[in-house]
């Protein structure tokens, strides 16, 4: 291991079943008005919103909603949320929802008592809050970002065509505490189980597909992944095993709450290129990582062909024996590319609404990152995205 690092995440969770009866103890740290945030509806339909009010009006709360936080939040419904927080005088911000409330939330934590616009100073111009923050809380009900334990919050501008995320770097904006209810994720639709897991699948790639050195984090990432795929195929030959789906929840967490990234580099060029699909489609995140992750890894495998090859035998169990290096790293993708078809998941851009004539536009939402195994140029980028389709 190389890297120097600091490590530190507050976010107190509560893990099982029986965990929302903890939110009533958490209530007690925070003053009167809470902001209860949620989706579309789905928590109104599962009862989860039910439960989550009796416990805010048992603890005496004030309590004022904003609903309708849709899938890939936008800047629009920011600034609506701002003023609402605003009037509310809001103590804590409670998120009872996906990856999208959870960072709407956090996006709101750093906004309302932000004097300048949000989008710009956040997303734009990739600064730290110097206002006063808010705390948020998180009932998660579906598995994948790990929101619910980070400091991140992905917000989309559809007029500019632009889905970025912000990864703050002050451990405050982490969630103060997160319920983990996996009963809770088994009212997902299962395109949407299948989009979670790959999602955090490609969460510890992103980590992993990085860097020569040897460090403790690619082996806790190996063991992350085959409990994941483990698990996954176990959920979709049937999505109400409680087991399956309770380590499914768990690994999202482990995935992308820092501690896997410490102490080496790592990559997120696919969620660069699934942020500008989803940017200019509105497609289910996971989805959007599944449907250019096959012809990316493909393209930068001769630069990482180490680690790729150390992929297909340690993760997907693929024998070295009478192979070369290379073509034990192509076994490990076709591996993963079997399993993938498996899950259902999205294998182009074309299936999630992306045409020719937006290449420009997705190769202009691309951010490009320099520490995966091959820095991409903007010409690249197109072909990655010309195979995707
Ligand atoms: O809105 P409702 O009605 O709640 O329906 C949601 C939504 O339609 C539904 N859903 C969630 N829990 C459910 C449920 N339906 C039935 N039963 C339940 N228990 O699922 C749909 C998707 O929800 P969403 O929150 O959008 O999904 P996800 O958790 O994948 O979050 C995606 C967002 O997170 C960002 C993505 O870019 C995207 O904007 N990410 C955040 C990250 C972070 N904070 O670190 C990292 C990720 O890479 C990702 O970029
Ligand atoms: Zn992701």
């Amino acid at each position: 291991m190389l890297g120097n690092f600091t490590y530190c995440n507050p976010t107190k969770l509560y893990f099982g079943d029986d965990s929302l009866k903890y939110l009533g103890n958490e209530l007690k740290k925070y003053g009167k008005n809470v902001l209860l945030v949620y989706g579309g509806g789905s928590i109104r339909k599962n009862g989860i919103y039910d439960g989550v009010m009796r416990i805010l009006k048992d603890a005496g709360k004030n309590v004022a909603e904003i609903s309708g936080v849709m899938p890939n939040p936008t800047v629009h419904k920011l600034y609506e949320g701002m003023e609402t927080a605003r009037k509310h005088g809001t103590d804590l911000i409670l998120a009872a929802g996906g990856g999208s409330v959870c960072d709407y939330a956090k996006a709101l934590s750093v906004s309302v008592n932000c004097a300048e616009d949000p989008w710009e100073k956040y997303y734009v111009r990739f600064e730290e809050p110097v206002c006063e923050t808010l705390p948020v809380g998180c009932v998660l009900t579906m598995a994948g970002t790990g929101s619910e334990m980070n400091a991140g919050a992905v917000i989309t501008n559809p007029e500019q065509k632009l889905k970025i995320g912000h990864v703050f770097e002050d451990e405050k904006i982490m969630p103060r505490f997160s319920i983990l209810n996996p009963k809770y994720t088994l009212s997902l639709p299962v395109y949407q189980m299948a989009a979670g897991i790959y999602d955090i699948f490609n969460h510890i790639c992103e980590q992993y597909f990085s860097g020569e050195d040897d460090n403790t984090s690619d082996y806790l990432s190996e063991g992350l992944m085959r409990s994941l795929l483990h698990s996954s195929r176990i959920a979709m030959k049937d999505p109400a095993d409680y087991e399956a789906r309770s380590n499914i929840m768990w690994t999202a967490a482990w995935a992308l709450n820092t501690l896997v990234s410490k102490g080496k580099s790592c990559d997120w060029m696919i969620h660069m290129l699934g942020q500008a699909v989803g940017a200019l489609t509105n497609a289910t995140h996971g989805m959007t990582l599944s449907a250019v992750s096959l012809p990316y890894y493909r393209y930068i495998l001769p630069y990482g062909l180490p680690k790729f090859a150390r992929f297909a035998a340690n993760v997907w169990g693929i024998s070295a024996e009478g192979k070369s290096e290379r073509a034990l790293a192509e076994a490990g993708l076709d591996a993963m590319e079997r399993w993938m078809k498996d899950m259902g998941l999205a294998m182009n851009i074309t299936e999630l609404g992306a045409a020719k004539d937006m290449l420009p536009d997705l190769v202009r939402a691309t951010v490009i990152l320099k520490d995966g195994y091959k820095v991409l140029d903007r010409d690249e980028i197109a072909e990655i995205f010309l195979r995707s389709f």
